[in-house]
């Protein structure tokens, strides 16, 4: 297996179920030998969440948001992402900029200019622009997240939108798929979580990332 970095990020509108999955792929990547850095988007780093929290809690515009968006992920690429590419760790993002295209570009309607400009500016390396080497879609029907997420805790500034701006997302994340086939990775996230579990893994083992032996994590059997 190579040792060069990974870069793998995580993407799909609020209660698809990223999380359990992305703490068993961090624990199957440590049990292959891999040193894993396990990080999120907006956040990462002390600045980074600072801007999440107003992000996720503090009223603004479009541009605001999108803005604090960007400087927060130039912090987590500078801080974080980064270095541990360079060390040849995996990095394991949940979210990062296809989340910006579906929720400030699909659900607020942002203009998609405009982020593919501060995507050039804040991802811009001497290599051409960073990106994920695989992203891995939680494809779910925004009605069915809707219902696992109903009262399941307080919601934050998107998480309280309604059905329709999750559709509008889901659209985004459909359109940055299409643009970047290659890089996506469709889990359908609507099945058993260990149907899910074994969609991931399938895909990290066909990119030779994991070998095919990954102990399927508790609660996910
Ligand atoms: P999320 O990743 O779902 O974390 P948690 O499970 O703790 O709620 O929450 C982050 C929220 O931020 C999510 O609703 C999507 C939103 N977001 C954006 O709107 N744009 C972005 O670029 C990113 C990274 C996230």
């Amino acid at each position: 297996m190579t040792k060069t970095g990974l870069f793998i990020s995580f993407e799909g509108i609020d209660g698809a179920g990223k999380s359990t999955h992305i703490d068993g792929l961090a624990a199957a990547f440590k049990d292959q030998g891999r040193q894993v850095t396990l990080t999120r988007e907006p956040g990462g780093t002390p600045l980074a969440e600072t801007l999440r929290e107003l992000v996720l809690h503090q009223p603004m515009d479009p541009l605001s948001e999108a803005l604090l968006i960007f400087a927060a992920r130039r912090d987590h690429l500078q801080q974080v992402i980064e270095p541990a590419l360079a060390r040849g760790d995996v990095v394991l993002c949940d979210r990062f900029t296809d989340a910006t295209f579906a929720y400030q570009g699909g659900g607020r309607g942002f203009d998609l200019s405009v982020l593919s400009q501060l995507e050039q500016w804040v991802q811009g390396t001497a290599d051409g622009i960073r990106q994920p080497d695989l992203t891995i879609w939680f494809e779910l029907d925004p009605r069915i997240a809707a219902e696992r997420l109903a009262g399941a805790r307080v919601p934050d500034r998107f998480e309280s939108q309604p059905v329709a701006f999750f559709e509008q997302v889901h659209l985004g994340y459909a359109k940055r798929a299409e643009a970047d086939a290659a890089r996506f990775a469709r889990i359908d996230a609507s099945k058993t979580k260990h149907a899910v579990w074994q969609q991931i893994t399938r895909a990290l083992v066909q990119k030779g990332w994991l070998s095919i032996m990954v102990a399927t994590p508790a609660g996910l059997e």
